[in-house]
């Protein structure tokens, strides 16, 4: 199969990630007989310093052209601290969702066993956990007005979202649901906002359509509650932009770290692939990011974009046979396991490479 594959690293630990997320990709070439073609650009923060804009209209064109994007991390800490600042990096990430329609963020929160003891939840509420978020990822506040009063005393974000929004990522995740448990759980915020009664009224509609599939409507304060006191009773889980964001930094610790989790944007065309993880400017540089997340995303790319399903089981067997040789970086390191090995991102990247076969 031939493919041309974009990589955007962007900022803090990002380049030293999706290295790792690159070469599996290239190994995956060579063992399976795929072409795949890379080509680089630049977005957030490293692209502000460049060229004035979190997103060059020259990313833009070459992420339109490719097949599938691997994307790192955005963000800096200059700006975190910084809220007047007109121009920031995540910015770019926003405009670029929007450009290519990537409507549907899933977000796999998929737990190796190894990992029981990495989460600071008890392994027993944890072990068999398996959830996959639909995170809706082009309206809600993100994208609605923004406004701020003259005095600049007052400000607002627009919580909107229409009808053809929520049903086609109701759709996304009810098809996907079909192929799992067969729970979707829709969370909201309908007893107080008009935005959710509008999502729960659509969901319950595109619900009737797939009679096989067992819908709970949730709302997200006893979602956030219940995703740590039982996270074993969901499976699909659809929900709106911010609540998905928070929701899903949460649901990290289930896998045990977001150095794990790797997501998948998809929409109108191009699949966009990126760990779930930020920046993380505090351990940018030092060589000690886990790369696993890119690597995974890699996977996802794979098996959704290209329908490549043995060649993305090989890099989930390449890192579960890492884990499996007790090779972990910080973030995953877990003391009362004295057998485990704590590694640097290339050193624990290498050893994946290495244990990725056909
Ligand atoms: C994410 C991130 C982004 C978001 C930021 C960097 C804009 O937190 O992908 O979850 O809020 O969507
Ligand atoms: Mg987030």
């Amino acid at each position: 199969m031939k493919k041309h594959i974009l990589v955007i690293p962007g900022d803090g630990i990002g380049a030293e990630v999706t290295t790792w997320g690159k070469k599996s990709l290239e190994k995956i070439a060579t063992l399976f007989g795929h072409e795949f073609t890379f080509d680089e650009a630049l977005m957030g923060h490293v692209a502000i310093e460049a060229t004035g804009a979190p997103l060059p209209d020259e990313t833009l064109e070459k992420a339109k052209k490719s097949d599938a994007i691997l994307f790192g991390a955005i963000g800096h800490i200059k700006y975190d601290n910084d809220p007047s600042a007109k121009v920031r990096p995540e910015q770019g990430l926003l405009k670029i969702r929007k450009e290519l329609g990537l409507y549907a963020n899933l977000r796999p929160i998929v737990l190796f066993d190894e990992l029981l003891g990495a989460s600071s939840l008890k392994p027993e509420i944890l072990k068999g956990s398996d959830i996959l978020f639909f995170r809706e990822l082009t309206g809600d506040v993100y994208f609605g007005e923004k406004k701020r009063s003259e005095d600049r005393k007052t400000a607002s974000d627009l919580m909107i979202y229409s009808y053809y929004e929520v049903e086609r990522i109701a759709i996304k995740a009810y098809e996907a649901a079909r192929n799992r448990k067969k729970i979707l759980c829709s969370v909201d915020k309908a007893n107080v906002l008009e935005s959710s009664r509008l999502w729960r009224e659509v969901v319950q509609e595109v619900a009737q359509r797939y009679p096989d599939v067992k819908t709970e409507h949730m709302f997200i304060d006893n979602a956030a509650m219940q995703l740590i006191k039982d996270p074993k009773k969901f499976d699909v889980v659809l929900t709106a932009n911010l609540f998905g964001d928070i929701l899903t930094d949460e649901a990290s610790q289930i896998a045990g770290s977001m150095g794990m989790l790797a997501s998948a944007s998809v929409g109108d065309k191009v699949g966009f692939y990126e760990p779930i993880h930020g920046s993380a400017h505090d351990i940018a540089g030092k060589g000690i990011a886990n790369p696993m997340a890119s690597i995974l995303s890699a996977a996802l790319m794979l098996e959704i974009s290209f329908g490549l399903k043995d060649e993305a089981k090989a890099i989930v067997n390449a890192v579960d046979k890492t884990l499996k040789q007790g090779y972990r970086t910080g973030d995953i390191a877990d003391s009362s396991t004295p057998s485990t090995h704590k590694l640097g991102t290339d050193a624990i990247g290498k050893i994946i490479i290495d244990n990725l076969v056909k």
